[in-house]
């Protein structure tokens, strides 16, 4: 009996002590001194004892009640302080709040919705078309002859896969002037079928990839690319949505221009500038003469008209192909130092926009 009374005590102190809440307490509690606690229950069995016993094991038996009694007592303690700063804190309302850990849309997915909504206010509709394209697509049909040296300008990954007697090799997409002939190749099939004329105002905006990484080029890059193709597209049509856009994503007061410049698949081919935000145009050490580049535009080639199936005589078209990442680091209030930052998964960097 004696041996039986020191285990309850032990037992009980041990549970005591790795209890982590007053509910947990108290089922100790029931468990040791309820109606039919261990300790109740031993404590009945002490009739059975020969008489001279009784009162030393009574003894005894009282200590060990008062022991786990004292104990619990002081657990409780433990928990009433600990529920109390508890609820001190709910209903502190001018402690700060605990700000909850909210992801964003990355920086560019952002500035390619922004995109994506100018050119849609005035009918452009976004259009998707492969990454990983046919030479054809990405060159020849843009009226690159084989072996043309102005292929080297895009320093083009090409896929490790057998070429195709017609299509050529397989390249990752330099720029997303493939989707000029997939979009009127595409258009130019409806037209025939539905009788329709063509009418393509064209929003392509696309991964890119060229052989470059430093401070101010990412090997994967995004463009956006307009084509607006029908009877009387005219270069004036092409430098009022230049206008339009750089009002819409810059602001107000920033101006726009058209300089003479060559690309294969335009004529007249033009390079776009936008007037300098720090500046205003007049000249800074940013600009140098007032004017930022913004990316290729021109009228679309009539080789290329005709290389998707479309009459140069009864169409005409202009385009633009311009960077994502240039435009919102041309955006005032922007300044990025090394544009691989990006890409890099920095959790500190992309927190902030
Ligand atoms: N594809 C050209 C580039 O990557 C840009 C461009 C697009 C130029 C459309 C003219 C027309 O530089």
């Amino acid at each position: 009996m004696e041996e039986e009374l020191i285990g309850i005590k032990n037992a009980a102190i041990s549970f005591i002590f790795e209890a982590d809440s007053a509910e947990e307490l108290e089922e100790i509690k029931l468990q040791f001194l309820g109606r039919s606690g261990k300790l109740t229950l031993t404590m009945k069995e002490m009739g059975k004892l020969p008489k001279e016993k009784r009162p030393q094991i009574g003894v005894l038996a009282n200590e060990v009640k008062t022991t786990i009694e004292e104990a619990l007592a002081n657990a409780s303690t433990r928990f009433s302080a600990h529920k109390k700063a508890v609820i001190q804190k709910k209903i502190d309302v001018t402690n700060p709040g605990i700000k909850p850990s909210l992801g964003h849309l990355h920086l560019i997915t952002q500035a390619i919705a922004e995109i994506t909504t100018i050119f849609e206010h005035i009918g452009f509709k976004r259009v998707r078309y492969p990454e990983i394209e046919w030479d054809h697509y990405a060159f020849t049909a843009l009226n690159f002859p084989e072996n043309h040296p102005a292929r080297d300008d895009w320093e083009t990954f090409f896929i490790d896969q057998k070429a195709d007697a017609k299509k050529g090799q397989v390249v990752l997409t330099p720029h997303t002037s493939s989707g000029q002939i997939r979009e009127m190749e595409r258009m130019a099939e409806l037209s025939k079928k539905s009788g329709e004329p063509v009418n393509i105002r064209m929003l392509n905006i696309a991964k890119t990839y060229r052989r470059q990484s430093d401070v101010s080029h990412t090997a994967m890059f995004h463009q956006f690319e307009t084509l607006v193709v029908g009877k009387d597209i005219s270069i004036a049509d092409l430098k009022g949505v230049l206008d339009y856009f750089v009002k819409s994503y810059f602001g107000e007061n920033r101006k726009s221009r058209i300089r003479p410049y060559h690309f294969q698949f335009t004529e007249p081919s033009f390079e776009t500038d936008v007037s300098c935000g720090v500046c205003d145009g007049k000249g800074c050490k940013l600009c140098k003469e007032g004017w930022l580049e913004l990316g290729g535009a021109g009228m679309v080639h009539p080789n290329v008209l005709r290389n998707c199936g479309l009459d140069p005589k009864v169409y005409t078209g202009f385009a633009s192909g311009w960077g994502v990442e240039r435009v919102l680091m041309m955006k005032e209030g922007i300044t990025i130092d090394d544009l691989r930052l990006l890409y890099s998964n920095k959790v500190e960097f992309l927190e902030q926009f």
